[in-house]
């Protein structure tokens, strides 16, 4: 892969601005980043650059990305507006959005509202800890607009809690779901992980059900991915916990997978199961159905705006401080390096409908078919097949069989994880 690099907020802007042409309006996805947490987890690949002593910073450590944050949304908002841009879909994540006061989060909304027009907004949704939540807090929320949060509950197994290093109970995760309706937020997700190392199936089992019977609207379930750097992937390598083999990982999804379809839930995207397709997240048609594009601010966001990837590392969070405005990284779409697209192609892989060629060619300025002509492109599709997968084709796209993505995903991630980091999701 060639050396990523950078460009001039004035240079991305211009490219930009060529991209949307005469097009009058273009939907925009916006994603705010909010690096803080009040806990470290052992498995969490979200915030592994991130220090626990700045993770857990309180107020007046939040306060400069705060500024950093407001500045840069009000750069880059009103020249997005001007362009043409609508915000549909707004989604605060992390990290841990709620640790922020609400205050703090009425300052960022105040940037949002002064630089983009929000009224077209079909979605607002805010990630959550069962323990970063409180009624005060939700109904600040709810007077500011969330109409949608997502709870990491991941176990309802007080020993897994433990192992995960989360800063909750069991009955701090118990009490979230009806916290929440009492707040009269009806539209919320809970994610759960499925294959924690040395879990029995059985014990997944029982948090499936127990979620089950809370009748969240939306579950999330993440098959779990031992990355690098995480304490869990360290107690893996030094032996400490024993991890499942990729057979009994997929093994374990599918008893997360028959449990939630016996209670009326269908899978309408991998890992995303709802009652009801209202619930489906709106945030998803950009995450993984290629809607149009996304502008994500803070460190560690991520964009694909103007025919672009951008992107921001935690890393480099003392310059992202100072120069909000700066991507530090940006990369234009090119069939030279195909492998940047790797994410966006893989996410629409994990939808029933697959990569639909003309929004394909809209967001990214690239023909699909040339694309997957590549050698890296080529090689990619066959290990996926040799993961289990089966391509279903037609004039205007390309999906996977929808009854294999789980295994073909939950292979091909621990491919991954075996030789390198591995392919993230949330
Ligand atoms: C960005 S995290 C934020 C959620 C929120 N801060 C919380 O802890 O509940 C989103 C989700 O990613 C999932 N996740 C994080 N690391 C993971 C891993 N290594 N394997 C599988 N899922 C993971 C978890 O389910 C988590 O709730
Ligand atoms: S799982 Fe959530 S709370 Fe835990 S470290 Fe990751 S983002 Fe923070």
């Amino acid at each position: 892969m060639n050396q990523p690099r950078t460009i001039s907020p004035r240079h991305l802007l211009t490219a930009i601005a060529e991209v949307v042409g005469d097009d009058p309006v273009r939907q925009l996805a916006v994603y705010v980043h909010i690096p803080f947490c009040s806990s470290k987890c052992h498995f969490c690949d979200w915030v592994t650059d991130i220090q626990v002593g700045r993770l857990r910073s309180a107020a007046a450590g939040r306060s400069p990305y705060i500024a950093a944050l407001c500045d840069q949304i009000r750069f880059y908002g009103p020249q997005l507006t001007r362009l043409g841009y609508r915000p549909t879909v707004m989604y605060w994540g992390g990290g841990t959005p709620t640790r922020l006061a609400p205050d703090e989060m009425r300052a960022i909304k105040a940037a949002l509202d002064d630089s983009f027009d929000l009224s077209g907004l079909v979605q607002w949704s805010m990630e959550t800890t069962p323990n970063d939540l409180d009624p005060d807090k939700l109904a600040a929320m709810r007077e500011m607009g969330v109409d949608r949060v997502s709870v990491g509950l991941q176990s309802l197994n007080p020993y897994q809690l433990r192992k995960a290093g989360r800063a909750h109970s069991r009955e701090q995760a118990l009490a979230a779901v009806p916290m929440l309706r009492q707040a009269g937020i009806t539209n919320f997700n809970v994610d759960l992980i499925s294959g924690f190392p040395g879990e029995d199936r059985g014990s997944l089992l029982r948090t499936v059900q127990e979620v089950v019977e809370l009748d969240p609207p939306h579950i999330s379930v993440y098959p779990y991915r031992a990355t690098p750097k995480t304490v869990m992937a360290m107690q893996l390598d030094r032996e400490f916990l024993q991890a499942h083999r990729p057979h009994d990982m997929v093994a374990a999804y599918e008893t997360a997978m028959e449990s939630l379809g016996r209670a009326g839930y269908h899978e309408y995207c991998h890992g995303y199961w709802v009652r009801d397709a209202a619930h489906e997240d709106r945030d998803g048609n950009y995450k993984y159905d290629l809607a149009g594009d996304k502008i994500g601010f803070g460190s560690g966001a991520e964009s694909i705006i103007g025919h672009h990837l951008l992107w921001n590392e935690n890393t480099r969070y003392a310059a992202y401080l100072s120069d909000p405005r700066t991507f530090s990284l940006a990369h234009r779409f090119t069939l030279d390096e195909p492998e940047r697209l790797t994410a966006p192609v893989g996410g629409a892989l994990m939808t029933r409908q697959g990569v639909d060629f003309a929004r394909f060619h809209r967001l990214t300025g690239l023909s699909f078919a040339e694309l997957r002509a590549t050698g890296y492109f080529t090689r990619w599709f066959q290990v996926l097949e040799e993961c289990g997968a089966r391509f279903l084709e037609s004039d205007t796209g390309v999906r996977m069989d929808p009854a294999v993505i789980h295994k073909a995903y939950i292979t091909h991630l621990a491919q991954a994880t075996a030789g390198g980091p591995a392919p993230q999701r949330a």
